[in-house]
């Protein structure tokens, strides 16, 4: 429980109250004149003894109060306290109601601040460099898929105030060796710092950060002032003070949310480029009425190999989004050559592809894949060079 000089140093922050603040100085002064007469505990008193001290040497209610039964329940409104009502006692008044209402909305906070990982996303507590130099915790931590991504600030302690003060707090959403349009957003919610002293979270009670919801595309920047904050990143704060901090304390990040939205840019899911040339150069292959989707072999029935082309074959427009999945799938046959080898009139060893840009026979019957598309003899070496064109875009 905060001491004194903790709790001076909260209200001087002008911050929120803690739930125990709220209680201390406005709950259990409006409520003890009326209440405390038949519930403080002492000998004699008529009511069960809710309002009893939790300390010999000073009256302190508020941890029996708080762990009393249906007293701090999720949904304050249904607290015993408000709804027990005029019995020997009177009912809270107005102010009172008000008083605990909001008590107990803190109480509420505070233990969803305090809901542990894994339930609540979070980073290794680790202890950051007070020295004026950047502290960089990666969300990868976190989430495979949010690698380059990272929480940047640059702490200062100070020992007296027992506080950690985080100064020009920011997410920064990098990918290494990501190319010019590569896209991968990411969502931050109510990001909560966590002080640890003594192997005990103590989350930024204030919920500083609690407003925060927003998407950050890849490399996305503050503009420079005097329009924005400038700076790598998007800023959360400019100043973050966490009480309770003593030197070589350890500092966490826990979020209600942080996670990759839209389009994810990992080896396989295709460029939005690479989709571009897949919807377009490669579709004019692929997509033709006696080539993939032939009955029988990759269409919506047969589905031979998990392919199905028709949606290739089908699309029209210039917005290929409804490809991305297949071009996906189609990009793992590229990369490992099988879409190349399958279709080589000049089958490699042991292929056994049905299909080929060129003359083929199947069953004893000749075809010829170029001619039965409308393409000229020595089609291959365009289809080639076509999964070259679109593997320089999307490798
Ligand atoms: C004159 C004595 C008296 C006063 C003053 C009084 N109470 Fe009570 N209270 C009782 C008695 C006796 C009971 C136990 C019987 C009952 O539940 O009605 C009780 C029970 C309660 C309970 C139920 C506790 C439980 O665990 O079941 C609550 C809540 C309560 N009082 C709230 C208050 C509040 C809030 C005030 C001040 C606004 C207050 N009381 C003032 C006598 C009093």
């Amino acid at each position: 429980m905060p001491d004194m000089e903790e709790e001076q140093l909260l209200l001087g922050d002008g911050g929120e109250l803690s739930a125990y603040q709220i209680f201390t100085r406005l709950v259990l002064p409006l409520i003890q004149p009326t209440c405390r007469g038949c519930h403080g505990g002492r000998p004699g008193d008529l009511g069960p003894p809710f309002m009893a001290s939790a300390h010999p040497d000073r009256y302190d209610p508020y941890p029996t109060m708080r762990n009393w039964r249906n007293f701090t329940p999720d949904i304050p409104e249904q607290s015993l306290l408000l709804t027990r009502g005029p019995h020997e006692g009177p009912a809270l008044d107005l102010d009172q109601t008000a008083a605990v209402l909001r008590w107990l909305r803190q109480e509420k906070v505070e233990r969803d601040l305090l809901i542990p990982p894994p339930t609540r996303p979070q980073t290794r507590p680790m202890v950051p460099r007070a020295d004026g130099s950047l502290n960089i915790i990666q969300l990868s931590q976190i989430d495979r898929k949010l690698e380059g991504a990272f929480i940047q600030f640059t702490a200062q302690v100070s020992a007296a105030m027992r506080v950690i003060n985080l100064r020009d707090l920011r997410i920064v959403n990098r990918l290494p060796g990501a190319l010019p349009d590569d896209q991968r957003t990411i969502r931050i919610a109510r990001p909560i710092a966590i002080v640890w002293n003594d192997g005990r979270a103590r989350p930024d009670v204030g919920d500083s950060l609690g407003h925060i919801d927003r998407n950050i595309k890849l490399n996305e920047d503050d503009r420079p002032p005097p329009q924005g904050a400038g700076g790598p990143g998007i800023l959360l704060t400019p100043l973050l003070t966490l009480p309770n901090y003593n030197a070589g304390d350890a500092l966490s990040f826990a979020f209600n949310i942080v996670t990759v939205v839209g389009q994810v840019a990992a080896p396989d899911t295709c460029r939005p480029m690479g989709l571009q040339v897949f919807g377009t150069q490669v579709k004019e292959f692929l997509g033709k009425m006696n080539a993939c989707s032939r009955a029988g072999c990759h269409d919506a029935t047969a589905r031979v190999g998990g392919l199905n082309f028709v949606p290739l074959r089908d699309h029209t427009g210039t917005n290929y989004d409804s490809l991305a999945e297949l071009c996906e799938q189609v990009k793992y046959y590229r990369k490992n050559r099988v879409l190349e080898g399958n279709m080589n009139p000049m089958p490699p060893p042991g292929n056994t592809h049905r299909f080929r840009w060129g003359p083929y026979v199947y069953q004893g019957v000749s075809y010829n894949g170029c001619r039965d598309n409308g393409f000229p003899d020595g089609c291959f070496s365009t289809y080639v060079s076509r999964l070259e064109a679109w593997a320089a875009v999307d490798p």
